[in-house]
């Protein structure tokens, strides 16, 4: 059975380690051999007739047990979507609302977690809560966790819906808290994980989560355009799959039959063919994962970057990230007070073949599991 070590500083699995030292996990991440071989082989089998000789469809059945596996959900609860977008994208459009209902969310998400908000405030009379980002006195970013509950506590409002890990700061909340806050309080609560999953456990039981959304091109390895999308079994009936098309429903290989009853389990939110390709990728990357246990990842992350921040402390950069406790994540965000951020992003960039990059005006490092402490170093030294 592989360990990490195997994998740290691994070039066969990693080709990306030939030609670069990369620090963009939460941007797109390189793919892994094991995903490439995947994506090969489907090239040479979709050569000779998709379904005639081909696992595809029995492969797509294992990846849908693996990643409720990962989450500590049902294969029922799990449906796979192009994008983290569309997944959020069928919570808010596939809930009644009514107007004055209210969505909390905090004021430095991604996008993909505003827009589909925002469009509700346009069409169904909603109204969107976004918290604000705080800094401590040493200019670690976060939002607190008390504004998040006051604000989920309102009678108006109806769900809770943010990154577990900010794209920006980095910030991992505890959703854990917030989500048994909902539960009790009888509010939803959404999740963008795609800052977590293949990086950070993720349980949604414990963590009380009804919807969570998550595309594969990040810290899980895989291709873009490929994600999972999780809803709690129970709320399977009241959310209403938005996307209507031939495989949203319980007998869609009988065509002429047109028995339009939606399927019971979160299949119902498919509604046509799949992104092949791209979920036999998906299935490679997860199976790797899944094979070094998420906990060993998690210790490995933690070591990378104390190790990263360390040296970029005593090298006076600001560290913006939080750390405290469960706060931190795979997301390293920090600053100079001397040196323009754009510039050091380009030098390091065709001078060092280092890749980190901006966000929100700092500057973000993201390094995975199997990049190397001397890749860490390498960073540390090359930055002025
Ligand atoms: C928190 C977060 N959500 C979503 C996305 C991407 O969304 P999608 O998967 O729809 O492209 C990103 C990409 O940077 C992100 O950081």
């Amino acid at each position: 059975m592989a360990d990490i070590q195997s994998y740290v500083g691994n070039q066969e699995a990693f080709p990306v380690l030939k030609n670069w030292d990369f620090f963009n996990h939460a941007g797109v991440a390189p793919l892994p051999r094991a995903v490439t071989d995947a994506l090969r082989k489907f090239a040479d089998e979709a050569e000779r007739g998709a379904y005639l000789e081909t696992t595809w469809y029995k492969d797509i059945e294992k990846l849908r047990i693996a990643s409720a596996a990962m989450l500590n959900a049902h294969r029922d609860e799990i449906a796979f979507i192009k994008n983290t977008s569309e997944g959020i994208s069928i919570v808010a459009n596939g809930i009644d609302w009514q107007p004055g209902d209210q969505i909390v969310t905090t004021a430095v998400e991604y996008p993909a977690n505003i827009y589909p908000w925002m469009e509700l405030e346009r069409s169904r009379g909603c109204k969107l809560v976004m918290v604000a980002e705080t800094s401590d006195a040493e200019g670690r970013r976060s939002v607190p966790l008390d504004a998040i509950l006051a604000r989920a506590a309102e009678p108006a409002t109806r769900m809770v819906t943010l990154s577990h890990v900010e794209f920006a700061s980095g910030q991992r909340h505890d959703i854990k808290t917030i989500g048994r806050f909902c539960r009790e309080h009888g509010k939803l609560f959404c999740v963008d994980a795609i800052q977590t999953l293949g990086v950070l456990p993720m349980d949604v039981k414990e963590m009380c989560i009804d919807y969570l959304s998550a595309d594969g091109h990040k810290w899980l390895l895989g291709p873009e355009g490929a994600g999972i999308f999780y809803i709690r079994r129970e709320l399977i009936e009241k959310t209403r799959p938005p996307l209507i098309g031939w495989m949203n429903v319980v007998d869609a290989l009988n065509y002429g039959t047109y028995n339009y009853t939606l399927r019971p389990d979160a299949g119902r939110y498919e509604c046509g063919s799949y992104n092949v390709p791209g979920l036999l990728g998906l299935k490679a990357a997860v199976e790797m994962l899944t094979v070094l246990g998420a906990q060993a990842i998690l210790a490995r992350m933690k070591a990378l970057t104390d190790r990263l921040i360390d040296g970029l402390s005593a090298k006076g950069y600001q560290i913006i990230s939080p750390r405290e406790d469960d706060a931190w994540s795979g997301i390293v965000s920090f600053a100079s007070t001397k040196h323009d951020h754009s510039l050091i992003v380009s030098t390091l960039r065709k001078e060092h073949r280092i890749e980190i990059v901006l966000r929100e005006g700092r500057l973000r490092a993201s390094p995975h599991f199997y990049n190397t402490e001397e890749q860490i170093d390498r960073l540390i030294a090359a930055l002025p």
